[in-house]
């Protein structure tokens, strides 16, 4: 039987029909009035969403264009960055400095726990001569589904010049991050993840600090070049053809997020977060991320003794037209990831945790079938009778 998918993957997530009719409207001009008005709606509606000032900079460009644009524009060859990474995309963000030719520090974790505040406070506490000129931090780890502690890393690092560059590829719309009040200076973010639209953007919010460092920065750029951008901004315009279909699916998006109202976006992620996650555990299985730092977009689930991730999500899909993630990197073999950000509702989470159960079951696993999904509506239950 031919059945809907259920997408639940980090990203891309599910795109609502409202935005993928929006992305079929006919082709503009994109240096036109109307690829203007859309200009400044979709820079209004972002700088809502991250808490941002100013224009932002829209890359045609999958999220890791985005962490590429961060290290580039901001630093000179040699220039020190300490790299907090707790997983997969930690590490990217840090390689991608390596290439660059910065000298990176890692600051690591075991996956599975997050990011330290007072271990970062104390790195930059001994950097007396202020060598440390940025510190690249993944607000949600993907791969382990852990939410660092962005606000308070954030205030330790009040005091120290650096820059603070933050990968919010899978937090952004989905977390409460403001980009301002914090004191971030580059917010990174791709497209296909909370924002509902399809993968192909990339967005940067700088802060005025960002922006005098890209102008003082060395390293050779020229797609990614923030300052290129700017000129524009005062036209509404970018600098290379834009991805009109996707700004109409961002316009789209936003307009969205607006009528949801960002506290109630931020309260369904929760609420999503915890069912799944008190679901999951109800069935006896455990989770990679530590207590108290579990993301509310992604769970990363260990598979049962004996399991194999590859045939439990064959399973899913092929049974019950449920798609979930494997593990990333070393984590390949000994979990699986359900991703719940993005146009996702509670029944989602029932549905997919119902297929969880069903899947284990006919695997030879032990679990009481009802388990999961009873504790996850006990969850829902108690929300809805606040
Ligand atoms: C936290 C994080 N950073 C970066 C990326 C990379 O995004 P992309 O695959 O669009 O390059 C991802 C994608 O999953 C991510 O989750």
């Amino acid at each position: 039987m031919q059945q809907n998918q259920l997408l639940m993957i980090p990203g891309p997530t599910y795109v609502p029909p409202r935005i993928l009719s929006a992305m079929s409207a006919p082709m503009i001009n994109h240096r036109g009035p109307e690829f203007q008005a859309m200009y400044r709606e979709v820079q209004e509606g972002l700088r809502t969403v991250f808490g941002a000032q100013g224009d932002l900079v829209i890359y045609p460009s999958a999220g890791t264009g985005g962490l590429e644009a961060a290290v580039a524009n901001f630093f000179s060859p040699g220039d020190r960055v300490l790299a907090v990474t707790v997983g997969v995309f930690g590490d990217r963000f840090a390689t991608i400095a390596e290439r660059f030719g910065l000298q990176v520090e890692r600051l690591t974790e075991e996956w599975g726990r997050a990011a330290d505040p007072d271990r970062i406070a104390r790195r930059l506490a001994e950097d007396r001569t202020r060598e440390i000129k940025g510190i690249l931090l993944t607000h949600n780890e993907t791969s382990t589904g852990v939410a660092n502690p962005l606000r308070e890393i954030a205030r330790v690092r009040e005091g120290h010049p650096a820059l603070l560059l933050v990968d919010a590829v899978s937090s952004l719309g989905a977390l409460e991050l403001k980009a301002q009040e914090w004191g971030l200076d580059v917010v990174a973010v791709g497209s296909q993840k909370a924002l509902m639209i399809p993968p192909g953007l990339a967005i940067l919010a700088l802060s005025p600090r960002a922006w005098q460092a890209a102008e003082e920065a060395r390293l050779p750029r020229f797609y990614w070049d923030v300052l290129a951008y700017r000129k524009n901004f005062e036209k509404q315009s970018t600098p290379y053809t834009p991805a009109v279909p996707q700004w109409y699916a961002l316009r789209e998006a936003l307009r969205m997020v607006a009528e949801e109202g960002l506290p109630a976006v931020y309260e369904r992620h929760a609420l999503l977060g915890e069912m799944t996650r008190s679901g999951v555990q109800a069935l006896g299985l455990s989770l990679l991320a530590e207590a108290g730092r579990r993301s509310d977009t992604v769970t990363a689930v260990r598979v049962p003794p004996g399991a194999a991730v590859g045939r439990l999500r064959q399973v899913l899909r092929e049974d019950y037209g449920v798609v979930v993630a494997g593990g990333q990197g070393k984590l390949a073999e000994e979990v699986f990831r359900i991703g719940h950000l993005g146009c996702i509702s509670p029944m989602d989470i029932l549905s997919t945790l119902a297929a969880l159960e069903l899947a284990l079951s006919s695997l030879g696993h032990p679990v009481h079938l009802g388990d999961g999904v009873a504790a996850a509506q006990k969850v829902l239950a108690g929300r809805k009778a606040r």
